[in-house]
């Protein structure tokens, strides 16, 4: 083709408006919900199939920003024919599957786990863990006492190959002191389920930048910084994206943490509006949350599709130019 040809004899316009190729119809799949005949698209899961159905299915270690990795099993169902219940957040839908979602057996499963969380975990900040309990009758207090708490740099010391089991005299749990150790937010993995999420948005989810991961092994498991370092000595980058996704308050904003341990924190004077974060050209929808006149924390809802709910420092954290100063001090004059 001659460079004439090329650049100044282009061809004749089309005479009909290009169209995008035809997408073919999705695939449809029928199969049965608690006795209820329903036809979902193909690619779906359970959970949305259920969903479809005005069933309200529990999870935990499941949002719908982040890539399901099943480690809770709080919304296991039965499926006939299959050996053991299946995980309803990752499991695609199939044709005929017939799925029970309230039998016996399911509710006796996420009884067991929500009552193994509550025996080791502190759930006093995860309002969604404790309505799930009320839901299924969990009674962790019948494992027994709390064993003490671990003492600082413990659990994080442990290795595998090196746990005891314990005497059975008391219930083991992960109780341990915070993790305060910069400005922005802290860790308190007392009340970590270990649901994976904070792993996920730091990693391929969404931020990429893999400052945290899963270390040890069994009860021992814990999420930790490549070699247990502090924060500001680790890859992070403060873009809070773990926070944002943590459903217990393990991770938490350094001015909800201090609010809360001066009595302060008080949901029910706050409010939340939506606006667009200033600092860049992405313009990130930022949800502030705003008590007595002041921001108390920043969130982002996960349904805008530029960013998922997920947000960098400085729409997470650069709220606290706002008020003009350090929002700690500010909100604890004597401290
Ligand atoms: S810190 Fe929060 S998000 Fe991370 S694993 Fe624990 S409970 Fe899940
Ligand atoms: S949160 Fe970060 S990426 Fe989003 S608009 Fe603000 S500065 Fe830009
Ligand atoms: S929500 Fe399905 S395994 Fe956790």
């Amino acid at each position: 083709m001659s460079t004439d040809t090329v650049w100044f004899r282009p061809p004749p316009r089309p005479s009909h408006t290009p169209q995008p190729p035809e997408q073919p119809e999705p695939a449809s799949v029928d199969l049965t919900i608690d006795g209820q005949a329903v036809r979902v698209p193909a690619d779906w899961t359970i959970l949305q199939a259920c969903g479809s159905l005005g069933i309200d299915t529990p999870t935990l270690c499941y949002l719908e920003n982040l890539t399901p990795v099943n480690v809770c099993r709080i919304c296991v169902v039965e499926l006939a024919g299959a050996r053991t219940l299946v995980p309803a957040c990752s499991r695609v839908v199939e044709p005929g599957m017939d799925i029970r979602t309230d039998s016996p057996r399911v509710r006796l499963s996420r009884k067991m786990v929500l009552e193994f969380l509550g025996s080791s975990v502190d759930l006093s900040t995860a309002p969604q863990a404790q309505a799930y309990a009320a839901r299924y009758g969990a009674c962790p207090e019948r494992y027994g006492q709390p064993h003490a708490p671990s003492g600082p740099g413990e659990r994080d010391a442990r290795e595998p190959g090196h746990h005891h089991a314990p005497d059975g005299s008391a219930a083991e749990t992960v109780a341990q002191p915070v993790k305060v150790d910069n400005d922005l937010y802290i860790r308190d993995y007392g009340k970590c389920i270990l649901c994976y999420k904070c792993v996920e948005a730091c990693g391929t989810d969404a931020q990429n930048t893999f400052a945290i991961a899963v270390a040890g092994r069994g009860f021992d498991a814990r999420i930790s910084t490549e070699g247990n370092v502090p924060l500001p000595d680790s890859a992070c980058v403060y873009c809070g994206n773990c926070i944002g996704v943590c459903p217990t308050g393990a991770l938490m904003f350094r001015s909800e943490f201090e609010l809360r341990k001066q009595g302060q924190w008080d949901e029910s004077r706050q409010t939340r509006t939506d606006t667009i974060c200033p600092y860049c050209g992405v313009g990130c929808t930022l949800s502030l949350h705003v008590q007595d006149n002041r921001i108390v924390k920043v969130t982002s809802p996960l349904d805008v599709e530029v960013t998922h709910g997920h947000l960098c420092i400085k729409g997470r954290f650069g709220f606290e130019f706002v008020h003009g100063g350090d929002l700690k001090a500010d909100a604890n004059p004597e401290g």
